[in-house]
């Protein structure tokens, strides 16, 4: 069912790698909510060719930016403007990648180069997007952005690594940028903390199955899917929800405020 919550609004969603990624499903969301979108990704996942097809069907134009490099995200806005005629209402961050991570290196012995990486493309990103998008002026007024976060920012997940910081400076980034922004423009940025969800980057977590299940098992009302994220984000980037700003939304079937459930502790019995 669609309401027509984005019905005339514009806006750029990062991180669409292939059909499984969250910024897929958002992006397809936003289409069928009335919007029009731009997508934009790494230049080497746009080499996938995967995003292709998800142009074709959300008749979207693809920027390519790699977000560790201001000069790639000037131009994408650039280009943005031009496309449109004008700024953008909406902005999805769905990225995030650990070197680290990606070489199984233990966090007690993380690599300082890799801990860099990690900072800048999963957390600073989204400051170097603000900073360029005040610049060239690119959100309207009443703009909302969307940063995609997990609970490891809040909680210890032994094996989440790095990641987790990056999600605490992400969502440290989110309160401080969205007082300045909403301050200057009345934009809103919030967080939403999702549940593990099987995705390219979720995946590359050691011992992610398991921990999915665990998830299912403490959750009241379970994981929730890639879907089900896309929808929370549309009624954030809707006028809905205008004055929710510098907030971590969990986005996570109540896993964030469960002590336990009688399913964990029957396994533990086992
Ligand atoms: N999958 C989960 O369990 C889960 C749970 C909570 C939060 N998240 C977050 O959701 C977001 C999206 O991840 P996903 O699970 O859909 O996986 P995904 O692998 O589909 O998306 C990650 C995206 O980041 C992009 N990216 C990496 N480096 C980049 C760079 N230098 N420049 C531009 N883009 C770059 C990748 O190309 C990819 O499209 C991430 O922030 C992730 O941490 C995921």
């Amino acid at each position: 069912m669609t309401y027509n919550l984005l019905k005339g609004k514009k806006g750029i969603i990062f991180g669409a790698l292939d059909e499984k990624s969250i910024a897929w499903k958002v992006a397809q969301h936003c289409v069928s909510e009335g919007a029009e979108i731009v997508l934009s990704n790494a230049p080497i996942a746009l080499r996938m060719g995967e995003i292709n097809k998800l142009a074709d069907a959300c008749k979207a134009p693809i920027f390519a930016a790699d977000v560790t490099n201001s000069e790639d995200i000037d131009k994408l806005f650039i280009q943005t403007k031009e496309h449109f005629g004008g700024g953008v209402d909406f902005v999805l961050h769905s990225i995030g990648m650990s070197p680290n991570v990606r070489k199984s290196i233990h966090y007690t012995e993380s690599n300082y180069d890799f801990m860099h990486k990690t900072m800048d493309i999963s957390a600073m990103s989204l400051h170097r997007i603000l900073q360029a998008a005040m610049k060239h002026d690119v959100i309207n007024e009443w703009g909302s952005v969307v940063a995609l976060t997990y609970i490891a920012a809040q909680r210890v997940f032994p094996d989440y690594n790095d990641m987790a910081d990056a999600k605490a400076l992400l969502e440290g980034i989110t309160r401080s940028f969205g007082y300045h922004y909403g301050v200057k423009k009345r934009v809103r940025i919030n967080t939403v903390s999702q549940s593990p969800t099987r995705t390219t980057a979720g995946s590359g977590v050691k011992g992610f199955d398991g921990f999915i299940s665990y998830a299912e098992k403490m959750s009241p009302l379970g994981n929730a899917t890639a879907d089900q994220c896309a929808d929370y984000v549309v009624s954030l980037f809707s006028d809905l929800t205008r004055m929710v700003t510098m907030q971590n939304l969990f986005h996570d079937g109540g896993f964030s405020f469960t002590g336990v459930t009688p399913e964990v502790i029957e396994q533990m019995e086992k």
